[in-house]
């Protein structure tokens, strides 16, 4: 089936601030795929709630299914078994549409023995190399063999074994694939300069909760000592609100609202961005789930973004940030060091009128407060395709957004949400 193409018609507000209402921040993308994967470790069935209606979690529930995970869905429920035995070879096509198929091969490497999966797909944003999960499967006693396209893993006898690791990046996919590798080997495994994001938090904690013994949850260390296949005991796994929505409707309303509410979030999960926020001039209030920003005369102030693993400033809020740096006076230094084509949309915003200037594909330096103009875009990816919209909202005249797909793999019916703040946003179809 080929799917319908879709692109997004906004009339801009041409710098008016004028949203206001409330919006909600749905499930996390990112805790809800690792959730997913989870599902491996338990003989029995997994509820996974607050699941966000997105394409990547389809796609993503598409390919358990495929190895042979039974599935339903309700809603924000979904519903998962893993069989007894799966089958541990991944589609090509299937798993070359995320990133995320690459965090199951932690957990079915250790429950069935074996994995064939090839390169994983997802975001053109980078090289994205899966080195740091290979050499340390290989620590834990996994042999690898790369044919035709595929990686094929095996353990001896079925079992891997705890192994004493050091990420030389603390990556988020390898940290997650990796503890709950360990959390069915023999022995134990330290997983160090591990990356500490909520999600990765969120995951650990429910596997506790749910038998597995892992230690320094939270910190740049983990101890995990394996253990037999795991039991839910009645829990379900909640995901966590997503941090980057809430960090962009802040931006979005920062730029283009009067009043809005931000709520069903969880501000301390982006402190590093409100702390920016604070320097640059927003003026906005929290309780312990809603984000207020109200609008202020005052125009806001250029400021220093570099990207950083949690808690620092997230990579996947640096292109809604920069289009708010487009509207803030003075010069701008945005460095994002984790991925190196995280800064290519650059050349769409500087078509629409920002004075941005690359260095070099990990360094721009943005000039404002200049305003955009409207254009016809071709989403890059979702996070860059969503700060388009945004850059959209702001500019003067009709923008046109292609490749909504994009956008749709991590946000759920984002026009209709932001047409509820009042933004004149269409989908169309191509
Ligand atoms: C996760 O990707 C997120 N994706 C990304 O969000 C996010 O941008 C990223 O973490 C950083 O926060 C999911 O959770 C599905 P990494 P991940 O491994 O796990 C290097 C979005 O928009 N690296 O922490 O793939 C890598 O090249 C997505 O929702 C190696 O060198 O990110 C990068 O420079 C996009 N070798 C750095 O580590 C490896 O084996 C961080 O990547 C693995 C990673």
């Amino acid at each position: 089936m080929t799917q319908k193409k879709h692109a997004f018609v906004i009339q801009g507000l041409a710098g008016r601030k004028t949203l206001s209402g409330d919006i909600p921040v749905r499930g996390a993308k990112n805790d809800a795929l690792k959730a997913i994967a989870a599902s491996f470790l338990f003989e029995d069935t997994v509820i996974v709630t607050n699941v966000p209606d997105i394409a990547d979690v389809a796609s993503l529930i598409t390919l358990v299914k495929d190895l042979g995970v039974k599935t339903s869905r309700n809603d924000r429920e979904i519903v998962l078994e893993a069989p007894k035995d799966s089958s541990t070879l991944f589609d090509t096509h299937l798993a070359k549409m995320l990133r995320s198929s690459v965090v199951l091969t932690g957990p079915v490497l250790a429950r069935y023995g074996k994995v064939s999966f090839p390169h994983p797909g997802g975001c053109v944003i980078g090289a994205r190399p899966i080195d740091l999960f290979i050499s340390s499967f290989e620590k834990m006693g996994a042999s690898c063999v790369i044919k035709d396209d595929y990686y094929h893993l095996t353990t001896t006898k079925g079992k891997l074994h705890g192994a004493d690791i050091f990420l030389d990046f603390p990556s988020v996919g390898a940290t997650e694939t990796l503890m709950m590798a360990a959390t069915l080997a023999q022995g134990t495994t330290y997983i160090r300069n591990a990356a500490i994001e909520p999600e990765i938090q969120n995951l650990a904690h429910y596997l506790v909760s749910c038998g597995a013994q892992i230690e320094g949850i939270g910190t740049s260390t983990m101890k995990i000592d394996g253990c037999e296949i795991l039991h839910t005991r009645g829990k379900k796994y909640v995901v966590i609100p997503d941090r980057i929505e809430t960090g962009t409707f802040v931006l979005l309303a920062a730029l283009a609202g009067k009043n809005v509410t931000i709520t069903h979030c969880d501000p301390t999960l982006i402190r590093s961005l409100l702390s920016l926020l604070k320097k640059a001039g927003v003026c906005f209030t929290m309780t312990e789930d809603t984000i207020t920003v109200s609008s202020t005369d005052t125009p806001y102030r250029a400021v220093n973004v570099r990207t950083n693993p949690y808690p620092g400033f997230a990579t996947d809020i640096q292109a809604p940030m920069t289009v708010f740096l487009t509207q803030a006076q003075g010069e701008s230094l945005v460095f994002e060091t984790m991925f190196e084509g995280r800064l290519n949309y650059t050349e769409d915003l500087q078509r629409m009128g920002a004075d941005i200037v690359m260095f070099d594909p990990h360094r721009v330096m943005v000039r404002g407060a200049v305003p955009l103009t409207g254009k016809e875009l071709e989403g890059p990816d979702l996070r860059a395709g969503l700060a388009y919209v945004i850059a959209g909202i702001v500019a003067t005249k009709e923008s046109i957004i292609h490749n909504v797909e994009h956008i749709d793999r991590g946000y759920e019916k984002i026009e209709e949400r932001f047409r509820a703040l009042g933004v004149d946003i269409q989908r169309v179809q191509e």
